[in-house]
């Protein structure tokens, strides 16, 4: 059985102050938990956050992360940075950033194994834009991306990947339970056929793209989806325990 896992991703959101207070309002909300929680926080709010989720069963992640150990990488933070500050998972190739940082399929890739080397979970983001959708590719990208972002990994137990659809970001507009799962189910058995022999099937894929409060017991139930990947509703301390707290 994959063990579910609900994942904030804070995005640009929060100065370490703000952090601190968001934490503290979850923090009792999120007691019970039987998933595992991460809160993917800017690189900045890390020691803030390290320590206000001290006793609780928050776990700590990052945004972002470069592929080399280290250098002259201007403005840039490592795995190895990451690891000593006690962060456990990383998000890897975000459409934010493949779209308003140059992030492609190789660096994705070479961030994803750098994270995997420093002992990092990296949470890799993968999914269609709406035209994509619409013309009928969603699956020639996705085929394309898990060609290319998962070169070189030997245990895909170590690695969760969200499937975003980028149309769904931001927008308000989910993707329907049965969607979600049918293209997740795809991805699953895609890269069960491309990695074979690599722990494919205990690899856990998150949907991501407008999950709230309302929606997450739904997609949630579905055999296909292990978790969740939250932005906007993971800056509100209620939608995000709620979401959290989808099986209870
Ligand atoms: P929203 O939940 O705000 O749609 O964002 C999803 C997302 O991009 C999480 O990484």
């Amino acid at each position: 059985m994959r063990k579910p896992i609900i994942a904030g991703n804070w995005k640009m959101n929060n100065t370490a102050r703000e952090a601190e207070a968001l934490i503290a309002a979850v923090k009792p909300l999120v007691k019970q938990a039987k998933c595992d929680v991460v809160v993917c926080v800017p690189a900045i709010d890390i020691p803030a956050v390290k320590k206000a989720i001290r006793g609780s069963k928050i776990r700590l992640g990052a945004q972002n992360v470069h592929f080399a150990e280290k250098g002259a990488y201007t403005g840039e933070i490592s795995a190895p940075m990451l690891k000593e500050y006690g962060v456990q998972y990383v998000i890897v190739g975000h459409s934010e950033r493949r779209q308003y940082f140059g992030e492609t399929d190789e660096t994705v890739n070479k961030r994803t194994l750098a994270a995997l080397n420093a002992g990092l979970i990296p949470i890799v983001c993968i999914g269609e834009s709406l035209e994509e959708r619409e013309s009928g590719r969603t699956e020639e990208v996705l085929a394309r991306q898990i060609e290319k972002d998962f070169v070189g990994i030997e245990d895909f137990s170590k690695i969760v990947v969200a499937y975003e659809p980028i149309w769904a970001i931001g927008t308000g507009k989910t993707a329907t339970a049965a969607q979600a799962n049918e293209t997740i189910g795809f991805i699953r058995k895609k890269m069960k056929k491309i990695y074979a022999g690599k722990n494919v099937g205990r690899m856990r894929i998150q949907y991501g793209g407008s999950m709230n409060a309302k929606n997450a017991k739904e997609l949630m139930a579905m055999p296909e989806i292990d978790g969740g990947l939250i932005g906007g509703a993971s800056l509100k301390a209620p939608d995000f325990a709620a979401i959290v707290n989808f099986d209870q």
